[in-house]
């Protein structure tokens, strides 16, 4: 995908709180690179929403985020697409027309800790229930199942003795927010 017309167009799509989005619209500002220019959410009450809007960023909130022609009106400008905290899976069909170009996010080093239900607090704590030493966050692309497809960066964090599930989700969170907006941002170079 050639660029001339200026920053690579990225669309986010959000659940939640939206921390991630935050870290994104941060890091994007007045960058040549890269411009985040719409917010998706699953849900109407996500934080990430109001994020966006004090950004000046436009939003679309979905009805039904398992409708594929819905999500392809809302991600009809996007170049790169970042799933941020997003809870839904994506229809096969869209996957497939952003195949190579669509990422997530997840707090735990995958292939391990990821899946159906491996989100937020369930995450943290299979990890810590398992005696792992070590977690962290992971970027990948999106395929048609959770959190499988290739991985594109990892950054690791300890796990310590004392961890509960909030401390370690934290952690990782402060990794997460080093790690998305450089890989977004590689990604948009190469475009
Ligand atoms: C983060 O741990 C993210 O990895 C996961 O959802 C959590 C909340 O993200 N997908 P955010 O604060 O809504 O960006």
């Amino acid at each position: 995908m050639t660029t001339e017309e200026g920053p690579v167009r990225v669309a986010v799509l959000v659940s939640g709180g939206g921390t991630n989005l935050q870290t994104l619209l941060d890091a994007l500002q007045n960058s040549p690179v890269a411009r985040v220019v719409r917010v998706i959410s699953s849900r109407p009450g996500a934080g990430a929403l109001e994020r966006a809007r004090r950004a000046g960023v436009t939003t679309t909130v979905l009805a039904n985020p398992a409708d594929p022609n819905e999500l392809l009106v809302a991600l009809r400008d996007a170049q790169l697409v970042v799933l941020a905290g997003y809870l839904k899976l994506v229809p096969p069909v869209v996957v497939a027309q952003f195949r190579g170009r669509m990422i997530n996010i997840h707090p735990a080093l995958l292939p391990d800790f990821g899946g159906p239900g491996m989100y937020g607090h369930h995450v943290h704590a299979a990890v810590l229930a398992s005696g792992a030493r070590e977690s962290g966050a992971t970027v990948h692309f999106v395929d048609e199942a959770f959190d499988r497809g290739d991985i594109i960066a990892q950054e690791k964090v300890r796990v310590e003795p004392a961890d509960t599930p909030e401390t370690l989700a934290a952690r990782v969170l402060e990794a997460e927010h080093r790690l998305l907006p450089r890989v977004v941002l590689d990604l948009a170079r190469r475009m």
